[in-house]
């Protein structure tokens, strides 16, 4: 009979099956002898502790190499984004709903908390249209330029704490991303321009002419220069009636410098785009 056949091979089989995973006549698991795994493991253990120990002992080296106040890789100094305050690519509001608005105006209020007159006494008041240079070597710590918002003047929130905003002529911060070591050429200005309109949009800078000083600058990082504030360009946009309902391109760049401000593949460097719609 074909299944009496079958059996003896049938049992050789699930013996062999058997004997694969533990064989007792070799004593073998997984056709290897105690010892060899007790020697495969053994080679795996050293071998991960001498790559850990390889990875801690570079990561270690790195660390002792970094210096806290110096940034060491830097091979040249990056230009600056443009950002706005409040930060918001669409600045829409009703004039005459503070609901609609309180969001913008909040936002700014705090922003300017940093800038707070009273607050900006503690810092330098640095010389106008100079780097304010500091020294390496000397003591670590740098000190920092004053700016108060009063500067801002209509737009700081003080003289009108709503910003422009329940008048339709809504104020809009500008500063550039701290770079370390940046020090623009030339006398870096805010120009904002208002795209696609027949009529140009009047505007207003604060500080006048939405001049960057250049006592801002260099920056010198987060750690050693602790108290440093960014330098803020407020442009206020005077709308009038016929700029209500519509939708506003404004585009602002920063001018009369070195510091890219056209750069095809990164629409941030140096400038801003955002939308402004005002309804009453
Ligand atoms: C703006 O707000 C005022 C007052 O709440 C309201 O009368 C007016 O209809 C609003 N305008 C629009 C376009 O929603
Ligand atoms: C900001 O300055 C005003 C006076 O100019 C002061 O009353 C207020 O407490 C200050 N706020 C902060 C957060 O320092
Ligand atoms: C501001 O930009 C506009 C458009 O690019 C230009 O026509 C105008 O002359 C600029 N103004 C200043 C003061 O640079």
């Amino acid at each position: 009979m074909a299944s009496t056949e079958d059996k003896p091979a049938n049992k050789e089989n699930v013996s062999s099956w058997k004997d694969s995973i533990y064989n007792p006549r070799t004593k073998e698991v997984l056709g290897r002898t105690a010892s060899s795994w007790a020697l495969i493991l053994l080679f795996y253990l050293i071998f991960y502790c001498f790559l850990a120990g390889m990875f801690a002992l570079t990561m270690w080296v790195m660390l002792l190499t970094l210096d806290d106040y110096v940034p060491r890789y830097r091979d040249r100094v990056p230009h600056p984004g443009l950002v706005i305050r409040p930060n918001s690519m669409e600045i829409l509001f009703n004039k005459s709903d503070p609901l609609k608005y309180s969001t913008y105006v909040q936002h700014l209020e705090s922003f300017l908390k940093r800038y707070n007159d009273t607050e900006q006494e503690k810092n330098e008041d640095c010389p106008q249209g100079e780097y304010f240079l500091q020294d390496d070597s000397e003591d670590m710590k740098k000190k920092a330029c004053r700016f108060k918002r009063g500067s801002l003047s209509l737009c700081s929130g003080l003289s009108d704490t709503f910003f422009g905003y329940s008048e339709g002529k809504p104020c809009v911060l500008l500063k550039m991303n701290r770079i370390i070591g940046l020090k623009p050429g030339g006398d870096p200005y805010i120009n904002c321009t208002v795209k696609k309109t027949d009529y140009p949009v009047m505007m207003s800078y604060y500080p006048s002419g939405g001049r960057i000083d250049k006592m801002y600058f260099p920056y010198y990082g987060k750690k050693a220069h602790e108290n440093y504030v960014q330098p803020l360009v407020a442009v206020k946009l005077l709308l009038t009636k016929e700029d209500y309902n519509k939708e506003l391109s404004v585009e602002c760049r920063v001018e009369g410098s070195d510091l890219r401000n056209n750069d095809e593949r990164d629409k941030y460097l140096g400038r801003v785009s955002f939308k402004v719609k005002v309804v009453e």
